[in-house]
């Protein structure tokens, strides 16, 4: 081509980044590498290897140590013998580390930009000016927390020993997230990297070398998932945090159920990106680029499904398209390529097959004519249209360059189609219209949603899912709790394990000649009372053995028709947090009212004392709600863009909660009043030992103005509700506080929808002390954080 020529066509010409630096830093280690354990290299304990390479040109990188169970013994064996000093450490020592190791990051950035494009095949712009920097970000932001822990986390404990286990897509990023937050808060760690692409975890381990990170206090051993698994079940590990598949993510969540260790998943996504037609379209569609096409579609967070108003479907796929046909393919090391290479050909095959089966099932599929490189693993944008909301590549995450379109008319539709998904990871919202915007935003169901723009992250702002996106957020204040426990519920004490007597169920519709009835309950279902499915009742006795009354024996299908009462109660989430409060203070002041024949029933259970303590501390939880309901407010973040994100306390939705045995009123309150002030509506199983407290509560919720569904009551066997309590599809998250055996069922039977579980570990709460049972480690379990980022400027 002429300069003439070239001056017309304004083509780009190839600009190479040189790659030696990188290349004589894998030469320098012979191109082999062990685990990084106790601050020095180890050979694998059964001498095996595998390989890395570059997927753009398929040359080996490097041979990397595959982890047995013996290495990860031997690495999380290093990080406990590494806590107690690294503990013992003012937060200003621990701060200079991570100040130290993000200098050293950006000492060597460029290296570490090319080892990680050379290793996943990512266009070397993004790893220059996007991973690495906030990489860099991330290491700073969190030296500033390891400086602030004791001011800002006053009362809270580091977990200990941290198993991570990190993906491909953004090997050194995700690696930042998970380590600078678990340092700054005082734990140590073992992190396996995924394994295509282990190469910058390990530049990273040399650069702890270099920074003198005491020995043990970062772990790194690398392998496949089995790695993974062996760290995720060793005793020694106080907790997991994951990336990756919703499929691993739900073994990891069955693997862990029996153990007390905490755990956060950052998993999979179909994440609409939604255009409205007053937005500016030249923008969505640069922003289009960035949400599915950065990293060739394999990110978590991917806009893959594109809805656009039908008024501009048409004129807007003209621009797609046209836009599409000048992304350029291309070696990733080539400065001036959009489009790299897939990190593997096992995920090559994948993104084909899922867009075969997607042509299969009726989509059109479209991809521009530009040029790919004949070797390595390259797979070009691909624009499917014509698809159904319910086909397979709508809904399933394909994790390359694809994506799939749809139309919607009304904003009330766009956002029906948005959470017309499993998942709930983030979201898109362009519109000239900040009202509509927000409107939309607020009602999408993920953990991040960007306003006219995409793909924005910062260190300051959590990120993370709803629903089988997984829980837990990464970054910001709320990323720090996930690697903190207060500290008197790491001390806690075991719950006593209490003989159960088995009782005999009582029909009382075939039985008249029982004993006379003190006091018979029923369900409360929808803001009725209801009889029970099974037509059987439990009998109640108090702690002298004496008959006090019968409860419902609820089963399978009152719990069903409960979770439906709470689903149809949306007006309590709607209602403003004042609403909530005053009517909140009513149920106080109701409960105040009876609190003398309440306390006299409730002491045929628990005694006098008691019962009169658990009436006055009752009243003053709920009073203590009410205050919080309208002061749980988010947070504005002012990420280093001209954007503000903005970090709302959003509700979970459903929660199923299953009471203690301890203190059948109190616990009951502090459990169901918080996730009330926060907009949530519940399934409540009250305590096994009296039930009958339910009777009490009903009638005072029923002159409360509190709407029909908000608090849903089924009595009955603790163990069969909760598995379907947490079994159950519509039901969001599970609060479980009665005994261990209960705690570890929860999350067993939590990992279909992977519904949070909030439990008691079986240790034993103190529900009088108001230290422990009341406040914002209740209200954080209560909600879930979303950040919607909103640019402003030109
Ligand atoms: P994956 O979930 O299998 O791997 C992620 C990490 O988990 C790797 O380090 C892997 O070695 C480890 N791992 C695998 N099995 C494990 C187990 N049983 N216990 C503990 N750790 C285990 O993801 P993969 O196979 O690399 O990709 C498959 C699909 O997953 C992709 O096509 C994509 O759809 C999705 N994915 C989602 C990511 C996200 O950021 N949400 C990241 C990577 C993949």
């Amino acid at each position: 081509m002429s300069i003439a020529e070239k001056f017309v066509a304004m083509e780009y010409g190839p600009a190479p980044e040189d790659p030696k630096e990188a290349l004589s830093w894998l030469d320098r280690h012979d191109r082999k590498f062990g685990h990084f354990i106790g601050g020095v290299w180890q050979q694998p304990s059964e001498g095996t290897y595998f390989e890395t390479s570059d997927p753009s040109n398929g040359e080996r990188l490097a041979e990397v140590g595959q982890g047995s169970v013996a290495d990860i013994d031997a690495a999380v064996h290093a990080a406990h013998t590494a806590l107690p000093k690294w503990q013992a450490h003012t937060p200003h020592v621990r701060a200079r580390y991570l100040y130290a190791l993000a200098r050293t990051i950006q000492k060597h950035s460029r290296r570490l930009a090319v080892l990680e494009t050379i290793d996943n095949g990512k266009p070397i712009r993004e790893s220059r000016d996007i991973d690495i920097p906030l990489v860099i970000r991330h290491f700073y932001h969190h030296a500033g927390w390891a400086q602030l822990l004791e001011q800002e986390f006053p009362g809270y404990a580091p977990c200990g020993v941290v198993g991570q286990i990190i993906p491909w897509n953004f090997p050194l990023l995700m690696l930042a997230w998970k380590i600078a937050p678990a340092l700054a808060t005082g734990n140590t760690v073992v992190l396996k990297p995924a394994e295509f692409t282990p190469l910058t975890a390990l530049a990273f381990a040399e650069i702890c070398q270099e920074v003198g990170l005491p020995p043990g206090v970062v772990n790194i051993v690398t392998g496949d998932g089995s790695t993974g698994e062996s760290l995720v079940k060793h005793d020694g590990v106080a907790k997991i945090a994951f990336t990756g598949s919703t499929e691993v993510g739900r073994a990891i969540r069955r693997a862990t159920a029996s153990s007390h260790k905490r755990l956060s998943l950052e998993l999979g996504g179909k994440s609409p990106f939604i255009i409205f037609e007053d937005a500016d379209l030249d923008s969505a569609v640069e922003g289009l680029v960035d949400g599915i096409w950065f990293n060739q579609g394999q990110v978590c967070c991917a806009g893959s499904r594109l809805l656009m108003q039908e008024s501009i479907a048409e004129p807007l796929i003209a621009k797609i398209r046209d836009r599409m046909s000048t992304l350029r393919a291309g070696a990733p090391l080539d400065k001036s390529v959009d489009i790299g290479a897939i990190v593997d050909r096992v995920q090559l095959d994948r993104i084909k097959r899922l867009v075969d089966q997607g042509v299969a099932e009726g989509a059109t599929c479209w991809q521009p004519k530009i040029d790919l490189p004949s070797r390595g693993l390259y797979y070009p944008p691909t624009l499917l249209s014509n698809v159904h909301p319910t086909s397979m590549v709508a809904q399933q995450e394909i994790f390359g360059p694809v994506l799939a379109t749809m139309t919607f008319r009304t904003p009330t539709e766009a956002v029906e189609l948005a959470n017309n998904t499993v998942y709930g990871l983030a979201g898109c919202v362009w519109s000239e219209s900040l009202n509509v915007a927000l409107h939309v935003a607020s009602q999408i169901k993920a953990g991040v949603v960007w306003v006219n723009c995409t793909n924005l992250f910062d260190a300051a702002c959590g990120f993370g899912g709803y629903r089988e996106s997984g829980y837990g957020r990464e970054g910001g204040r709320e990323g720090l709790l996930e690697y903190l426990e207060p500290v008197w519920f790491k001390n806690a004490p075991a719950l006593p394990t209490v003989e159960r007597t088995p009782r005999q169920p009582l029909n009382h519709d075939s039985d008249p000649s029982l004993p006379a009835i003190d006091r018979t309950v029923k369900l409360y279902i929808g803001g009725k009372q209801a009889r029970p499915d099974s037509g059987y009742s439990m009998e109640v006795r108090g702690t002298d053995g004496r008959f006090l009354g019968e409860a419902p024996l609820g089963n399978r299908k009152d719990i069903r028709n409960a979770v439906e009462a709470a689903h149809k109660a949306s007006s309590w989430a709607k209602a403003t947090a004042h609403t909530r409060a005053q009517v909140l203070y009513y149920i106080a002041e109701n409960l105040s009212e009876r609190s003398e024949e309440i306390a006299r029933r409730l002491a045929a259970a628990v005694g006098e004392t008691q019962a009169a303590a658990e009436v006055s501390l009752g009243i003053e939880r709920i009073f203590s709600y009410a205050g919080w309901a309208d002061k749980y407010d988010g947070a504005v973040h002012n990420p280093p863009f001209r954007n503000v994100a903005l970090a709302m306390n959003e509700v979970i939705g459903t929660v199923g909660v299953i009471c203690s045995n301890q203190a059948p009123l109190l616990g009951f309150l502090s459990l169901t009043m918080p996730l009330l002030a926060a907009g949530n509506t519940t399934v409540v199983v009250p305590s096994e030992t009296y039930p009958l407290i339910a009777g009490d509560l009903y009638q005072i919720f029923d002159t409360s103005d509190l709407p029909g569904g908000a608090v849903n009551i089924v009595t009955g066997y603790t163990s069969q509700l909760l598995k379907v309590l947490a079994e159950h599809d519509d039901v969001d998250s599970i609060w479980c506080f009665a005994d261990g055996e209960s705690a570890t069922a929860a999350k067993a039977y939590s990992v279909g929808n992977l519904k949070q579980v909030f439990t008691n570990e079986g240790r034993s709460i103190d529900w009088f002390d108001a230290k422990q049972s009341e406040g914002r480690w209740f209200l954080q379990h209560a909600t879930q954080v979303k950040n919607i980022w909103v640019p402003y400027g030109e």
